[in-house]
């Protein structure tokens, strides 16, 4: 049984420190009870595309960021922390927090819909969509990408969510590669996002200072190859590499402990605060700063380059003194670095391609430079990669 008469909830100290009330009516719930009719699926187009080796290259991109700001100096209101004490170890100065309205679907639908617009494409493009989180908007079914699809109106699209946590969109990019590569597909929406303030303990000052909430988008398409001979490295654009791993040995460094099948919900989960984020600091420090820089590596290597020709390092923003550790491992000059962090905290699968794009819209990141993205994580997971990045056909800047 419940206890009567417990501390005020960690949704409530948020609420009181952001101003606002919280809203605990399920996201999604009304419209799950709306009545629903199938549609009818496009007739078949007949082009010549499936199956037909294609060279692929990242055509735009998007981000969205909730307008809510939570700087460390509020936190410390509500926390025993302090601005120093997160700058210090962790590079951060302020995270963005969804509102009681937003949802992962709605983080990604305006992320997606500036990656369409600066691809110069509509939702009737897209053949899959898929959104790399772990923070879904239900509790396992339906996955965010089915939400995504119906509220663009992407009628010919597929749906399915990755869940590699932080590393979930270095994942995604090698799924989206190799589908459109191969042929199955021409163009595909690729999302990564996460509304992690809803998983975080706002009583645990080891977790809850690190996390904020966002969303960014690419849309990968291709085109066939001259020769029609499979390529594995494109001429001009795309994937050159892909290292992805994992160490389950390690799953308890990071983890969201109950809600799963393994510990299903009971008020003795809720009690013992088991749906939310636990980590532990150091032993996910280490993890990173010794296995990041040996994939990266890996991943310049077999894109058949040096540290040196790489223009940008887009690495997952969990910390700066792990990106400063891993761009001074790869030897890498730090100006070449991207960092984010410090306006955004950890916002996991989102991280990068949220970084990817601000770059974009920062003028860091041009047609034909090399850019090495990686992730790491929950899992544990990590993944690395090098793009040779292309000129977009739509808007420069969707906002
Ligand atoms: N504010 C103030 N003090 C805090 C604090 C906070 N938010 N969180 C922890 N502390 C305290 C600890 O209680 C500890 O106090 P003690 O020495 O009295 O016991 C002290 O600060 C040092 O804690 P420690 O955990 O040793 O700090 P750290 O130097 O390892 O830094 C992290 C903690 C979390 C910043 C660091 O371990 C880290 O970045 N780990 C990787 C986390 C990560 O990136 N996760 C996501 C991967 S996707």
């Amino acid at each position: 049984m419940r206890p009567e008469g417990s501390a005020p909830s960690a949704r409530d100290l948020l609420a009181l420190s952001l101003g606002t009330t919280v809203d605990n009516a399920g996201p999604g719930a009304e419209e799950a009870s709306q009545s629903f009719r199938p549609r009818r699926l496009s007739p078949p187009t007949g082009e010549r595309w499936h199956g037909t080796p294609h060279q692929v290259r990242i055509a735009g991109c998007g981000k969205y960021l909730p307008e809510r700001v939570l700087t460390n100096h509020d936190l410390a209101t509500f926390v025993d922390t302090t601005d120093e004490w997160i700058r210090a170890r962790t590079g951060i100065q302020e995270r963005r927090i969804a509102s009681t309205e937003e949802t992962t679907s709605s983080l990604s639908i305006n992320a997606a819909r500036g990656a369409l617009a600066t691809a110069g494409l509509t939702p009737d493009d897209l053949d899959l969509i898929i959104v790399c989180t772990f923070t879904g908007d239900y509790g396992g079914m339906p996955n965010v990408a089915s939400v995504v699809q119906h509220a663009l109106g992407a009628n010919r699209a597929g749906a399915f969510d990755i869940n590699a946590a932080c590393s979930g969109f270095v994942y995604g990019l090698g799924v989206a590669h190799g589908l459109v590569a191969s042929g199955l597909h021409r163009t595909i929406l690729l999302i990564g996002a996460e509304t992690l303030s809803r998983y975080l303990d706002w009583h645990d000052r080891t977790t809850c200072v690190l996390f904020g909430d966002g969303a960014g988008a690419v849309i990968i398409t291709g085109e066939a190859t001259a020769t029609g001979t499979s390529t594995n490295r494109p001429q001009s654009g795309g994937l050159m590499s892909l290292v992805l791993g994992a160490d389950g040995a390690g799953a308890n460094a990071l983890l969201v402990p109950a809600g799963g099948t393994r510990l299903p919900p009971s008020y003795e989960s809720i009690d013992a605060r088991q749906h939310f984020i636990k980590m532990d600091g150091k032993d996910v420090y280490r993890f990173a700063v010794s296995t990041v820089p040996d994939a990266c590596a890996e991943a310049i290597a077999n894109a058949g380059l040096t540290v040196d020709d790489i223009d940008l390092f887009v690495l997952h923003q969990a910390n700066v003194r792990i990106i400063r550790a891993v761009v001074e491992a790869l030897g890498g000059s730090w100006d070449r670095a991207f960092v984010n962090v410090d306006r955004y905290g950890n916002t996991s699968a989102a991280s990068v391609p949220i970084a990817l794009c601000e770059a974009v819209e920062m003028g860091r990141l041009k047609p034909g430079d090399r850019v090495l993205v990686a992730g790491f994580g929950g899992g544990l997971t990590w993944g690395a990669a090098v793009i040779e990045w292309s000129p977009f056909a739509g808007l420069t800047n969707p906002d």
